[in-house]
């Protein structure tokens, strides 16, 4: 028997796998949902250790943030597995998939032991974890496990972890068949536009050095190459009007895209507002960009949502550029973000499930989550989209203890949040005695 209680959420307004909403319960055991019902009749019950009263409240799937930088270990000032998961359990996010840009970095089965080590002690939310390319680890790329798939750096530099070259790019596309995942910016591309703007310091010209035939290039280069050894390819962080383009045009079934909040709100005028808060790689575009990238997510030419959570912390920040870190945090603002937009009828509640859960578990077939049905691991989130409330710097539990987004006024923030079937958190209280599980995939 399962030390897990089991519970009753009732009077919840639930998203189907349908896409529509049904009013009625939810009822899990152990890790499991069992029942979703109108109402849960005394005859067929089961068990009930605990009733949630979900009156007015939405209930979603757990979002599975696919690209987050959790900084464990090495970093560990900026954030560490348990902070980050904090945040994560506040936000609503349930699972996460982490990048290979530690100390040291995940680029061998020792290092992706241990960060497996770390999570299954201290995470309260499911993980996940990248196996990182470097021109020389291929064996290693071949045989990791578990893990969602191999990340590679083509640019913006990440020491030994930048794979610029095409030969060594084009043997990691052409060897073994699991999923690689690109940040895709051309290196050479932003070596030669730092040498044009050499001299100077102005934090916009970030935008311009690392612009937007950077990310195309590589992009195509990518595709270009999954499609010569039918690899199965997902672009992380789209950021550019091109690259939306381009795969409107050309995206075979076995490549996905996806795109952060960020890059759908926010823009280059937001150097002038938050400075070196809103640098991050690759770089935040214009407003046409936002609206381009925008139609493709509606449009299902870019796939879902990830944050890029990827925390530094504010003394880092303070530094002039180009002396600063690029990246920005996003666990905790993501759901919410998303669902003001939908609120404010951009898109719909269903549509930013999907993208934040559904499509996520899909592209990486992580078993058994993204659905709110019987069968299906109780990872669920339950959010009030009633209530507007600002980002607010002394509420946030990531380390780095502040947000590009503060101030913005938001709906659909999380009420509860459950992992396994456990409270993880409930109106501003975690429970940190919960503990996530290592995600599995269908490699
Ligand atoms: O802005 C970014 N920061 N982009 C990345 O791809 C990496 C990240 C980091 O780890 O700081």
């Amino acid at each position: 028997m399962s030390s897990i209680p089991s519970l009753l959420i009732r009077n919840a307004r639930i998203l189907l796998p349908t896409g529509e909403f049904l009013v009625g319960e939810v009822q899990t055991l152990g890790r499991e949902i069992v029942r979703v019902a109108p109402e849960i009749l005394a005859s067929d019950s089961l068990p009930v250790d605990k009733e949630v009263d979900a009156q007015g409240l939405t209930l979603l799937p757990g979002v599975i943030d696919p690209q987050v930088h959790f900084r464990e270990p090495g970093l560990e000032h900026k954030e560490d597995l348990f902070t980050a998961s904090c945040a994560c359990a506040k936000g609503g996010v349930t699972s996460f998939l982490e990048m290979p840009n530690t100390r040291p970095l995940t680029t061998t089965q020792a290092a992706l032991d241990d960060k497996l080590r770390r999570a299954a002690e201290k995470c309260l939310v499911n993980y996940g974890f990248f196996i990182g390319a470097t021109a020389e680890n291929l064996p290693d790329l071949l045989e990791a496990h578990p893990t969602p798939g191999i990340k590679i750096f083509m640019g913006s530099m990440h020491g030994q972890l930048l794979v610029d070259r095409d030969t060594v790019l084009e043997s990691i596309f052409a060897k073994g068949d699991r999923l690689i995942a690109v940040h895709a910016e051309d290196q050479a591309r932003i070596n030669q536009r730092r040498q044009e703007f050499a001299g100077i310091n102005d934090l916009a010209i970030h935008s311009q050095i690392q612009d937007n035939q950077a990310a195309l290039l590589a992009t195509e280069l990518a595709l270009h190459l999954s499609k010569k050894y039918q690899r199965r390819l997902h672009i992380l962080h789209l950021s550019t009007a091109q690259e939306a383009d381009l795969l409107r045009q050309d995206k075979p079934g076995w490549v996905t895209a996806e795109v952060t909040p960020q890059h759908l709100l926010l823009n280059t005028s937001a150097y002038e507002k938050i400075g070196t808060l809103a640098q991050m790689n690759p770089p935040l575009r214009s407003p046409h960009d936002n609206e381009v990238l925008w139609q493709a997510l509606l449009d299902g030419v870019i796939d879902f949502i990830a944050t890029d959570h990827a925390p530094h912390t504010l003394e880092e920040k303070a530094q002039e550029y180009p002396n600063t870190p690029s990246g920005m945090p996003g666990v905790e603002t993501s759901l919410p973000l998303m669902l003001t937009q939908a609120m404010q009828g951009r898109c719909s509640v269903a549509q930013v499930a999907n993208w934040m859960s559904a499509a996520v578990a899909k592209a990486y077939q992580i078993p058994k989550k993204g659905a709110i049905a019987p069968g299906y691991d109780a990872d669920l989130v339950l959010v009030d989209l009633d209530n507007y409330r600002p980002v607010l710097r002394e509420e946030l539990l990531t380390k780095c203890g502040w947000s590009p987004f503060e101030g913005w006024n938001l709906t659909g923030w999380p009420v509860l949040t459950i992992v396994g079937g456990q409270v993880v958190y409930e109106r501003g209280k975690l429970n940190l005695e919960v503990r996530g599980e290592a995600l599995t995939f269908n490699e």
